[in-house]
């Protein structure tokens, strides 16, 4: 059966600023990876020069939207004060965009903060939220003519999760009692920048849509220990991390639209105060490059879950870390044809990015992992389209998937 989409559906690619651009030398990510002695971020792909070249390549895949993150160090290197030159930066940026008939999707913090944020306790300091509001309604008065979709936070909650709880990211804090301050920090962020934008937009009388890219997996029991405890462990884990935020946040109605970054299903067990995903490698699921475990399927069955929500639903990322074409090919055609029989079933989806267009710097990872729908050679920076971006631009031009 032909599933084909609405013509306004929006196919994609998603990167974010410390990733790709290069040189965020005032991020705190930039601190913390000469502090745990980690692959340096460095140039990264250098799209901050290359930025042009990189969108031509997405337009020679059909893509028509395209979504991006505005690094907040770069555009406010010092509390309290912009620079221009980065805004006006980024302005060429959504210009170019605009050329190249790629709408905008643009995330304004996307895990990395600015030094002096950090320094000041960053987002355990309750103090400091005026600081990022103050960075939010700048960039959006500045961008809003340009922009009319807009992420505030990329996945809160793991965030929280690696930054506060597990440790392993800045700040490295593994406090509970630390990651509660954070989680009511940013909710409240959220929740204030969302009407801060719609007001900006109310005064030049444009519509706006604002969300969170939240990113949902699929939690299930391990098959090793108590299976009934581990059961429990996995309906707990996806009742809070996949819906307890959105939940809040639609009640508050302050969602336009629920961001959806969908990856993988996860095992978990029993054990410690919030269980924990188990290591063991012999459970259905083939696994990708980063042992993540893939499951189409549960893309599939988180949209049909987000039904209750009754809210349009954009694919912010999907994506994987393969060695071999085949296996981008086959995660590509599974997921797609999942978001196809989901959109069949009335889930509103108003639009898929692939995470990412370009090969690029993957946090604790390194350079190891390669997503992108193009590769880059990091010594030379020259870029080539990957097999399997032409089978997505193939879609992208058609509209339809066949399930
Ligand atoms: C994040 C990206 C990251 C990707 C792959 C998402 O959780 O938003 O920054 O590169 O997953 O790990």
């Amino acid at each position: 059966m032909l599933i084909q989409f609405p013509s306004s559906f929006l196919w994609g690619a998603a990167i974010s600023s410390y990733q790709c651009e290069g040189k965020n030398i005032n991020s705190d990510w930039y601190v913390w990876e000469k502090q745990k002695n980690l692959d340096k971020a460095g140039k990264a792909c250098d799209h901050y020069n290359r930025f042009q070249e990189d969108f031509k390549l997405a337009k020679e895949l059909n893509l028509n939207s395209f979504r991006l993150s505005i690094e907040w160090a770069r555009v406010c290197p010092h509390k309290g004060k912009f620079s221009q030159e980065a805004i006006e930066h980024y302005k060429k940026v959504l210009d170019t965009l605009a050329r190249e008939g790629l709408k905008p999707i643009v995330t304004l913090h996307h895990f990395t903060n600015p030094i002096w944020f950090s320094n000041n306790g960053g987002w355990m300091n309750k103090e400091n939220i005026e600081d990022f509001l103050f960075y939010l309604r700048k960039i959006v008065d500045e961008l809003k003519d340009k922009v009319d979709a807009w992420i505030i936070f990329n996945e809160p909650l793991v965030y929280l999760y690696k930054g506060f709880i597990e440790g392993t990211w800045p700040p490295g804090e593994a406090s509970l009692s630390a990651a509660k301050k954070v989680i009511d920090n940013i909710m409240a962020a959220y929740c204030t920048g969302y009407k801060n934008i719609k007001q900006i937009y109310q005064g030049i009388d444009k519509p706006v849509r604002v969300s969170i890219a939240k990113n949902l997996r699929v939690f299930k029991p391990c098959c090793k220990g108590v299976k009934t405890l581990n059961s429990v462990i996995a309906y707990l884990r996806s009742r809070y991390f996949n819906f307890w935020l959105l939940k809040k946040l639609y009640k508050k109605r302050c969602l336009d639209f629920i961001g959806v970054n969908y990856y993988c299903c996860e095992y978990d067990s029993f054990g410690g105060v919030l269980g924990s995903e188990c290591g063991h490698k012999t459970h259905q699921a083939k696994q990708n490059y980063l042992g993540w475990n893939i499951d189409p399927e549960g893309f599939y069955q988180v949209l049909i879950a987000l039904k209750k929500f009754d809210l349009p639903v954009l694919i912010t990322e999907n994506g994987t870390a393969e060695n071999k074409n085949s296996c981008y090919e086959d995660f590509l055609d599974t997921h797609l044809r999942a978001l196809a029989r989901a959109h069949s079933k009335g889930v509103k989806i108003q639009g898929y990015m692939w995470w990412s267009l370009l090969d690029n710097f993957e946090w604790d990872k390194g350079f190891g992992p390669r997503f992108g729908l193009v590769y880059v050679n990091y010594d030379t920076m020259q870029r080539s389209i990957k097999p399997f971006a032409y089978k997505y631009a193939k879609i992208a031009r058609e509209n339809a998937i066949n399930i």
